[in-house]
């Protein structure tokens, strides 16, 4: 079997790796062994043209530096002003300009030639998310004739969503290029399905079969997984942080990037609702609020800023107490360790996105609990992980008076039950964790090539 070659968008630098796909990949190259290719993370004024190997991990690290234009329009424009909320299912923030698309795909082009030096013959290569969408093609336009795969992290959108998108005709050849597209649920698989129905291109011949332009692939879902039983560890075993709680308050978590498709406005009215409905003298809970700043250069990112800054400001001013603050919002990175211990410590972790590919923060929140004394996940019907969190109690985050109902439910659930549903919710999370996925998605890239062969 030859080398696994991943690629995304950022490689992680020398620290802990943090963010679901960085997490994700880091434990799987760490696990497997294989060569990670992406940004470096520094722009410079003529971007690279050759990969340079970066420090030692496990695996190796191959990175390139973008150029200060690249930056803008392949990265804050294309990738995360038009593809990002398109896929998210919020087209009327997609942010159209000349030449995001050129950049794009330029950017798609130079990587290819880059990755497709490295390359050896039977290099099985793994692309990944939103960024890389034409990779493939391009690197098929140089002649490489490896196994490809490319899994997509975030929603995909229907048929509805996908035609405003200028290059709608050309994301069927785009996935065509690869033999294996992984999506993250059922959900994604049958809005992708519709989406490309509509396009007289495509040729469907099969459950997961479809032929375009000469070419055949397999889309089916590979719901992605973390290191359960690592973070369990790390949970039971990482010192607690010094919080500014008091010891007779509950604690309801939320942990996000500050993004639109997190749902945070939505969560803070919905946290609002159930402050309102609060009888006088009954338990205490705050929420504690992480949502570290994220492509802050981005003008619907920098106006959620704004918002929940004026929110939380007005749900305090109504509801706090001289002792008590209902809303701690950390707009800063927490560590991962200082993060762990805090989920096993919250009486509930509120995971309530609009529109989500999967959403890891809920599976760490599982893997955190004392199976003892566990805490209650709430989650968003619209996240990914609701295709496999059955247990977790369900709710519409556009609906402020069914998230206060999800937040009473959480926080008066009585022992046996809350045992109950994390038992449940653990299994599917120790069972479908990241080495399941990673072996399914590479077990299906290797298998179907052989069923070619044959
Ligand atoms: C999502 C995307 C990833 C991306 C991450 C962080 O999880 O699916 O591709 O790496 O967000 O986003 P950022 O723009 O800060 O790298």
């Amino acid at each position: 079997m030859g080398r696994l070659v991943v690629v995304s968008n950022r490689i992680p630098g020398d620290g802990a790796p943090s963010g679901g796909l960085v997490v994700a990949l880091h434990d799987t190259l760490s696990k497997r062994g294989g060569v990670w290719i992406g940004s470096s993370g520094e722009t410079h004024d003529v971007p690279s043209t050759s990969l340079r190997e970066v420090g030692s991990t496990p695996y190796r690290r191959l990175a390139y530096d973008l150029s200060h234009e690249d930056h803008e329009e392949f990265y804050l424009g294309y990738s995360n002003s038009v593809l990002w909320p398109l896929f998210h299912y919020k087209p009327d923030l997609i942010d159209l300009h000349d030449g995001y698309f050129d950049r794009y795909a330029e950017v798609n082009r130079r990587v290819a030639k880059m990755v497709a030096d490295v390359l050896e013959p039977d290099d099985l290569l793994w692309i990944h998310d939103y960024h890389f969408l034409p990779l493939a093609q391009e690197l098929r336009a140089l002649g490489v004739t490896n196994r490809i795969g490319f899994f997509l992290h975030i929603p995909f959108p229907n048929a509805q969503n996908l035609p405003a998108l200028p290059e709608a005709r050309e994301v069927p050849h785009w996935l065509a290029a690869c033999d294996l597209v992984g999506l993250q649920t059922k959900r994604d698989v049958a809005a992708c399905r519709e989406s490309l129905r509509v396009s007289e291109q495509v040729e469907f011949l099969g459950e997961s079969t479809i032929r375009c332009g000469g070419r055949t692939f397999t889309l089916a879902h590979f719901p992605i997984g973390i290191d359960a039983k690592g973070f369990a560890e790390l949970a039971r075993t990482a010192p607690a942080p010094t919080m500014a709680v008091a010891a007779n308050t509950k604690i309801v978590l939320g942990v996000d990037r500050l993004d639109y498709s997190k749902g945070l406005v939505h969560r803070f009215q919905g946290f609002g609702a159930f402050l309102e409905h609060r009888q006088p003298g009954s338990m205490r809970a705050t929420l504690l609020q992480i949502a570290p700043p994220s492509r802050s250069d981005v003008e619907a990112y920098a106006d959620l800023r704004e918002q929940l800054d004026m929110i939380s400001g007005s749900i305090n001013g109504a509801h706090a107490e001289l002792d008590w603050t209902p809303i701690r919002y950390i707009r800063r990175p927490v560590d991962r360790d200082a993060l762990a211990a805090i989920y096993r410590r919250s009486a509930a972790a509120l995971v309530t996105p609009l529109a989500d590919g999967m959403n890891l923060v809920a599976k760490e929140y599982v893997a955190a609990q004392d199976p003892e004394d566990p805490g209650v996940l709430i989650l968003s019907h619209f996240a990914g992980a609701v295709e496999q969190l059955e247990e977790a109690i369900v709710v519409n985050p556009y609906d402020a008076t069914n998230m206060a109902e999800g937040i009473e439910q959480a926080l008066t659930m009585p022992l046996d039950e809350r045992q109950r549903r994390h038992a449940s919710l653990w299994r599917n999370v120790c069972e479908e964790d990241v080495e399941w996925w990673t072996r399914r998605f590479l077990d299906r890239l290797e298998q179907d090539a052989q069923v070619e062969a044959a």
